[in-house]
């Protein structure tokens, strides 16, 4: 039988753009997304792509799923990602991007099935001693959500030493923008996320943009972010599957551009690609950010080959545009 690989979250955000690159490419996919936050319509319809809804708790789910179709590699995106809300509810966090996960290392581990890409994120640095962030600079994540990647991280790292798992972890920093033809894109309900919480105001479907402080240490007070093209994050799970393939040493990997862009300066570009004003009011700051998170990126450069393609922030907001303004206005059926 041909190999598969299993893609947990794979109707969320960053992992539908991660299933189409892969399906691009030719890989047999297995998605397993319990739909709480993902959206089956994320994924096409194709005999190469098996869907089951269901949690990565669900140890006889998996089981059937390992049984079924032989998993080389999984690709673990499932979890919550609300940092706000991880501080309000440790225990939802910790369950649910750590318990969980712990069944579907259980099951990878008595399948013989090794070989993992983990998402992580920049959130696990916690504030910069120090920037561009590179992958040995501490880890000190504030927020239960930081933390609950940084955990896996290290559960991971021993699951490698003691029982032979592989591992490549991608910390993400600010994921952002669409599929560049806008057949899909970000549908988050609660939408957070700055880019397009500006473009539905752009669009009038959203009141003023509140900015949470104008009072930081950068240039113009308003924090400084690194946003990465969604397809630009996909990009990096196939080189690292090829990575892992080629039994090269596991490791973690910043997935950013390198360059940091202020809220100010993201209103302007969503106002020069949307040709619209786009009101904001200052508000306080918003507890756990960080002032500035920006990467340095050339350890995924020289090990994986991987290299943001979108490097401007206007290709970004302009593929988010065009989602947003696209047959489905930005939102899934399902
Ligand atoms: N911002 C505002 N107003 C808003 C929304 C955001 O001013 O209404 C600012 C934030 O303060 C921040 C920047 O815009 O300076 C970006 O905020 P996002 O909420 O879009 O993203 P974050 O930088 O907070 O990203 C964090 C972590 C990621 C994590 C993500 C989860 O860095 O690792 O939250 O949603 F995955």
């Amino acid at each position: 039988t041909p190999t598969s690989i299993l893609i947990t979250g794979g109707a969320g955000y960053i992992g539908s753009h991660t299933c189409r690159i892969l399906s691009k490419k030719g890989l047999n996919l297995v998605v397993l997304d319990n739909l709480e936050y993902g959206h089956r319509d994320a994924l096409e319809v194709s005999e190469n792509l098996h869907f089951y809804q269901g949690s990565v708790g669900n140890e006889s789910l998996l089981k059937k799923i390992f049984i079924n179709h032989k998993i080389e590699a999984v690709v673990h995106f499932a979890a919550y990602t609300y940092v706000g809300e991880s501080v309000a509810q440790p225990e939802k966090y910790y369950e649910n991007n750590i318990l969980q996960p712990m069944t579907l290392l259980r099951v990878m581990k008595s399948f013989g099935c090794v070989n993992i890409i983990f998402s992580s994120t920049c959130a696990t640095y916690g504030n910069p001693h120090y920037l561009p962030l590179d992958e040995n600079h501490p880890q000190h994540p504030v927020s239960p959500y930081g933390k609950s990647k940084y955990f896996l991280e290290q559960i991971i790292r021993d699951y490698s030493k003691a029982y032979g798992f592989r591992y490549v972890f991608l910390r993400y920093f600010n994921a952002s923008g669409a599929a560049m033809d806008g057949s899909i894109g970000e549908d988050h309900d609660p939408e957070t996320h700055l880019i397009p919480l500006l473009l539905k105001t752009a669009k009038g479907e959203s009141g003023p943009l509140k900015i949470f402080g104008n009072d930081y240490e950068t240039p113009d007070g308003t924090c400084l972010r690194d946003y990465i093209h969604v397809e630009d994050l996909a990009e990096a799970h196939f080189l690292a599957l090829s990575y892992l393939q080629q039994r090269k040493a596991s490791n973690a990997f910043n997935l950013g551009t390198g360059k940091g862009y202020s809220v100010m300066e993201v209103i302007h570009e969503v106002e020069n690609v949307t040709n619209r004003k786009v009101p904001f009011e200052i508000v306080p700051r918003r507890e756990g950010d960080a002032t500035s998170l920006v990467a340095q990126a050339s350890l995924a450069k020289s090990q994986l080959g991987w290299e943001a393609k979108h490097k401007s922030l206007y290709s970004i907001v302009e593929s988010a545009w065009k989602w947003e303004n696209g047959p489905s206005n930005g939102k899934y059926n399902n």
